[in-house]
Order: C-alpha cells, then sequence, then structure tokens
C-alpha cells in the first residue's frame, strides 16, 4: 500500500503528541482530535462491525489548517478508538488546501469508498488565486486509503451552467434501492447563494450530473455547506449548514446555522425538485454545525455535527492541546413537521449512581444544592413545574467557586437560556443564546447530558436541543436549581461511567 510523505508525516506526528495529552484533559465520550485542530465531522458510515468517523482534522496547529481526514471508530457510539489519520493533501487536487469534507460508503465489493472536496489553489496570470474545488474518491479497508487515480470524478466540467467551480463542497452519498449510486454536493448558484446539486453513477465511480435537488435564492443565507439527504418517517429530509445568516422568526440566528427541510421529492421538476413543507434550526445552542448522518444496522438515522461554531473559535483554553469535538450521536425521528432528537440510547448502558429527589420547592429565597446530586459526567433529567407568576427558573452546572454555567426557563416566554459567561470566560464572544420552547401547561422537561467540556440540552424529549461547549474548571462539578418565583423540580441524576 502506497502512503505517501504527507500521510506519514501526519501519522507520525500524532502518534508523537497525542501522548502528550493526558485523557483527564479531554472530553469523556465525545470525540476530539487525536492532536491539533477539528472541524467537520465526514464520512460517518458503518463498516465492518464499526461505526467510522472521519474528520476535518490538522494534526500540526491547533487552529484550522491544511485539512487532513483524522479517523476513529465506535462499536456503540460513545467509547471511540482512533485510527491512523485517513488522508493528507497530497496530490493534485487537493495538495495546496486540502481534503474537504465528505462522506464514505460500502462498495458491494466490500471496500469502503471515501469521497471527498480537494481543494486547490489556481493562480491566474493577472496574480490573482482562487479556490477550485472538485469531487474526489479514496478506496479502503477501514485503516488505509488510496486515492483513487482517476480523480477527479466530478469537477467544473461536470457543472450545470451558473454553478460556481470555486463553491462545490460536501459530497453526500448514497446507493438507491436500485443499486445505482447518488450524491448531494453544495455549490454556490449565480446568485450568490446555496444551491444542492444531485449526481448519479452506476458504479460509484463515474458520475454525472441529474438535477437540482434544492436552490436556496438568497432564503437562507448565502453559501450553503455539508448538504445531507435520506428518507425518514415517509419524509424527504434535507440537512445543510448555511453560513451568513440573519436572524429570523424561524429561530435562525445570525452567521452559521443548521438548517432541516422537511418536505417531498418532486422528480419531475429539474429546477428543485425537493419540496419544502417545514424548515426549522436543527440545534439552538450556541456551538453545532457541519452534520453528517449514518443509517445503524438497526434502521436508526443517527446524527452527528461539529460541536462548535466558527465565530466562536476564539473561545478556547490558553494553550489547548486539542480543539474540536464531534456532538453526542442523536437518534432522529419525525413528529408533526418537526425532526425530533434524542441521544442515542447507546448512552444509558453507562450510567451509574442515580440520585433522585421529587418535588424540590425553590423560589427567591430557596436555592436547592445538594453535594450528593452534582456531578461534570453525568445524565440529568429536570421535570420543571413553574406556579403561574414564576419568572425563571435557573439550573447552574459545572459549578465551584463563584462560576457555573447555567440553563434558564422563562415559562412566561416560553423561552429557554443556555449561558456560560460566568464560567471563568474571559474572551467577549458570544457566551448566552435564548430558543423558543413549547410546553403547554407551563411545565418543561430537559435532558441534560453533561461532558467535561460541553453541555448538551435536549427539551421535552427532543423537540429542541441545545448544545454549546464550555471550558469551566473541570473540578467543578456542582449542580443547583433557583427560581425567581415558586416553582417545584422532579430532580434525576445519573454519573456517566465511560
Ligand atoms: C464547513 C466547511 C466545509 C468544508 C470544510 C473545510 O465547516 O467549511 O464546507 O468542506 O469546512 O474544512
Amino acid at each position: 500500500m502506497y502512503r505517501s510523505d504527507e500521510l506519514l508525516k501526519a501519522r507520525i506526528t500524532e502518534q508523537l503528541y497525542e501522548k502528550k495529552i493526558r485523557p483527564e484533559e479531554r472530553p469523556a465520550f465525545h470525540l476530539t482530535p487525536r492532536v491539533g485542530w477539528m472541524n467537520d465531522p465526514n464520512g460517518f458510515s458503518w463498516y465492518q462491525g464499526e461505526y467510522h468517523m472521519f474528520y476535518q482534522y490538522n494534526p500540526y496547529d491547533t487552529q484550522w489548517g491544511p485539512m487532513h481526514w483524522g479517523h476513529a471508530v465506535t462499536k456503540d457510539l460513545i467509547r471511540w478508538e482512533n485510527r491512523p489519520c485517513a488522508l493528507a493533501p497530497d496530490t493534485f487536487p487537493d495538495r495546496e488546501a486540502g481534503c474537504f469534507s465528505g462522506d464514505a460508503a460500502e462498495l458491494p465489493d466490500g471496500r469502503h469508498l471515501l469521497m471527498y472536496t480537494g481543494c486547490r489553489r489556481e493562480k491566474h496570470l493577472d496574480g490573482t488565486i482562487c479556490d477550485v474545488q472538485t469531487q474526489n474518491l479514496a478506496i479502503g479497508d477501514g485503516v488505509d486509503y488510496q486515492k483513487y487515480p482517476g480523480n477527479p470524478v466530478l469537477s467544473e466540467l461536470d457543472l450545470p451552467e451558473g454553478a460556481s467551480r470555486i463553491d462545490f463542497r460536501d459530497p453526500k452519498i448514497w446507493r438507491e434501492s436500485d443499486g445505482s449510486w447518488r450524491c448531494v454536493v453544495a455549490n454556490r448558484a449565480e446568485d450568490e447563494t446555496g444551491q444542492l446539486l444531485l449526481f448519479t453513477s452506476l458504479d460509484a465511480f463515474h458520475w454525472s450530473y441529474l438535477s437540482k435537488l434544492a436552490v436556496n435564492h438568497g432564503r437562507f443565507g448565502r453559501m450553503w455547506e455539508c448538504p445531507d439527504y435520506f428518507v425518514l418517517d415517509g419524509k424527504s429530509v434535507i440537512l445543510m449548514s448555511p453560513q451568513d445568516m440573519e436572524p429570523d422568526s424561524l429561530g435562525f440566528h445570525a452567521g452559521n446555522n443548521v438548517l432541516c427541510m422537511i418536505g417531498h421529492l418532486d422528480e419531475e421538476d429539474e429546477n428543485g425538485c425537493f419540496r419544502e413543507e417545514f424548515v426549522h434550526p436543527v440545534d439552538d445552542g450556541i456551538d453545532f454545525y457541519a452534520t453528517q448522518t449514518v443509517l445503524s444496522p438497526d434502521g436508526r438515522r443517527i446524527l452527528t455535527g461539529w460541536m462548535q461554531s466558527w465565530d466562536t473559535v476564539p473561545y478556547r483554553v490558553d494553550n489547548a492541546k486539542w480543539f474540536g469535538q464531534v456532538s453526542l450521536p442523536r437518534e432522529l425521528t419525525i413528529r408533526d413537521g418537526r425532526l425530533i432528537q434524542r441521544p442515542v440510547r447507546e448512552l444509558e448502558q453507562y450510567r451509574t449512581d442515580k440520585a433522585e429527589r421529587r418535588n424540590v420547592a425553590v423560589d427567591d429565597s430557596r436555592v436547592f444544592a445538594d453535594p450528593a446530586l452534582s456531578g461534570r459526567i453525568a445524565d440529568l433529567i429536570f421535570e420543571i413545574r413553574p406556579e403561574e407568576d414564576c419568572r425563571e427558573v435557573e439550573i447552574r452546572f459545572a459549578e465551584g467557586g463563584s462560576h457555573y454555567c447555567s440553563v434558564t426557563y422563562r415559562s412566561q416566554d416560553q423561552t429557554l437560556t443556555i449561558d456560560r459567561s460566568h464560567s471563568g470566560v474571559i474572551r467577549d464572544v458570544l457566551h448566552s443564546r435564548t430558543a423558543k420552547v413549547s410546553a403547554a401547561d407551563g411545565s418543561l422537561k430537559l435532558r441534560m447530558i453533561l461532558d467535561r467540556y460541553s453541555a448538551e440540552i435536549f427539551v421535552n424529549d427532543g423537540e429542541t436541543v441545545m448544545s454549546m461547549t464550555h471550558y469551566a474548571d473541570p473540578e467543578a462539578a456542582g449542580i443547583s436549581v433557583r427560581a425567581r418565583g415558586e416553582a417545584a423540580v422532579d430532580i434525576t441524576r445519573y454519573l456517566l461511567n465511560i
């Protein structure tokens, strides 16, 4: 098996430097880069009895840089095991800027196929430089991957009129029931905003343009990234990550978002064959972008994302030894035009030390805090029942000394706010976000999955999710509840022993 100098160098670097990161310096069950920087998860796939996860990876720095594909595997979506770096920027389509995001699938002959975006820099006679993005393949056995000599398999020559060759990236591939292949790739249209292009192939190696799956027409941000398409509960679903959005009444916030479109396919229409019925944000927290899904062997559609936002990258610990995390995988279903997301059930087998309190009364003078009910790596369930005049109920976690993170429910406004501004931060970037939540009778159910450096809040059994990273002192494990006005709270706490 041929391994380029660039790949060997990356593999040696990760082996040398990962030893300098103690396990306690990482999350307990969220995947982080072996060394250096991680952004988008890539190639989330089931292959030879394991889930494979690749990711955008710079092993040489904790900042974005020449993009490699890092690689890890898991049997249960919770415990991860590293594999050697899978792709390095070492061939014509990707050497200058890297191997950008993409997907993976098993070929009928049992080989593992990766499809990724190669980004190359083109220098013009007038001195200007532009990126050119193409789709490329690599074939492997679950450890080593060989780039396909016929790369690129999709280039500017395959694009429909008006489609940009500069912004043409992040293929997602799947196989149809007739054995043919499809891939959807994000692209910039003539109006400078995103569109999703559909390509088809009989063998996964020779591809041709089919149609436009969806067109932005400037509605949701500018360029779209990291598209996904699948059928779930009888509906067609598109997930994708728009850049440069303005906040709007649907609950999207400024900047990068993840968007879910639920609808159906209109096979007749070449110019946007997806018909939207419902559109909403996938995660209303601070840190979630660039999703990937996989179909598990037992038929569950499972979602992960980069638990980070591009705009909040400056919020990090000094001398960070790694940067970037993959979110906890979530099981997806559709209910009443909404994507419902729940933590994968595999997490429950790691629950220990159950502690419970029922009908805890909190108000302006009664704060609930009990050292027997603390935990930094924990699975928490709260049922909050505010009285009519209750203005807010605040749950603090990762609490120690004067520092804490919090989730605050305001039943009168039906909002939930996550906040890390008091966790010891010294950088002025966004640290708090508020989302609308629905609570018919005022009561709210929260499931809070806490790891050393993150919180993922699932509201009302997955109707809304809010994710955020934080870097509070890892020893801070306090949990407390307070209210302005009166409320009763049921609390169940499990520690997670991973
Ligand atoms: C999304 C993204 C992708 C691209 C990759 C580059 O976060 O911008 O569109 O492929 O990151 O690292």
